[in-house]
């Protein structure tokens, strides 16, 4: 039993202390972040249809994505488009992105291969052109080994990370060793914009 405002029975080096009881605040706030928690636990962990921040970023990169592709219109997975769009600074680092978040856990860290053969070198096992590149990315290869991204990936982001690939071509990362044929080299083609932009638009820059 407390008994506030009287000093307790016992003393150390001359101290002596109440025994007054916590205040009814201190209790409220305490009972409340456990109700606050309990609740919490519930709707967050317990309540399958219940919004997560994982929701909240999938919406959020579908509304970004929606904004930038708004911007570069429906890409082509031509030749041109692929050894091109990359070369731009902006979506070279949209493809990066996409790159590191699908891909480096096989190709390595900067495609120079790790499950996946290095993409940094000449030869290659199911390319022979470069839009081969896309049908790889968008199909797969050697029974799922290489998953199709056609079903995981929007198309525009499956032909920016043909072309990041593409342009890897000629680093010559150490890594795994070339595997595959060596192929003849990507046509050259100009810095210009990629081939969905009306030929007579000005070049970026
Ligand atoms: C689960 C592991 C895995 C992931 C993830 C993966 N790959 Fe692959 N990839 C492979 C394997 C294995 C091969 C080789 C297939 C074969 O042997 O024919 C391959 C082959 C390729 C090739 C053809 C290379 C060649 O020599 O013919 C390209 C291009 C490629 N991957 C691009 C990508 C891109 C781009 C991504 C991300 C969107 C990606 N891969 C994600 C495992 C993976």
């Amino acid at each position: 039993m407390s008994r506030a405002n009287e000093p307790m029975d016992h003393e150390y080096d001359g101290i002596q202390e109440f025994d007054n009881p916590t205040p009814a605040w201190w209790h409220l706030i305490f009972l409340g972040s456990v109700v606050f928690a309990f609740v919490y636990f519930v709707h967050y962990d317990l309540n399958p249809t219940s919004w997560t921040i994982h929701d909240h970023h999938r919406v959020a990169q579908v509304r970004e994505l929606q904004r930038m592709f708004a911007e570069i219109g429906t890409l082509k997975p031509d030749e041109r488009t692929i050894l091109t769009v990359a070369r731009d600074p902006k979506w070279g680092a949209v493809a990066e992105g996409i790159f590191a978040s699908n891909c480096r856990s096989c190709h390595g860290e900067n495609g120079e291969g790790l499950v996946g053969p290095n993409l940094t070198d000449d030869a290659y096992k199911n390319v022979k052109v470069v839009t081969d590149i896309f049908k790889v990315i968008n199909g797969g290869a050697a029974n799922g080994a290489m998953p199709a991204w056609g079903v995981r990936l929007h198309p525009n982001e499956q032909i920016l990370v043909a072309s990041y690939v593409a342009l890897l071509r000629g680093k010559r990362l150490t890594g795994l060793a070339p595997d595959g044929e060596v192929i003849a080299p990507w046509p050259e083609v100009g810095a210009d914009a990629p081939s969905e932009a009306p030929a007579d638009a000005p070049a970026e820059g």
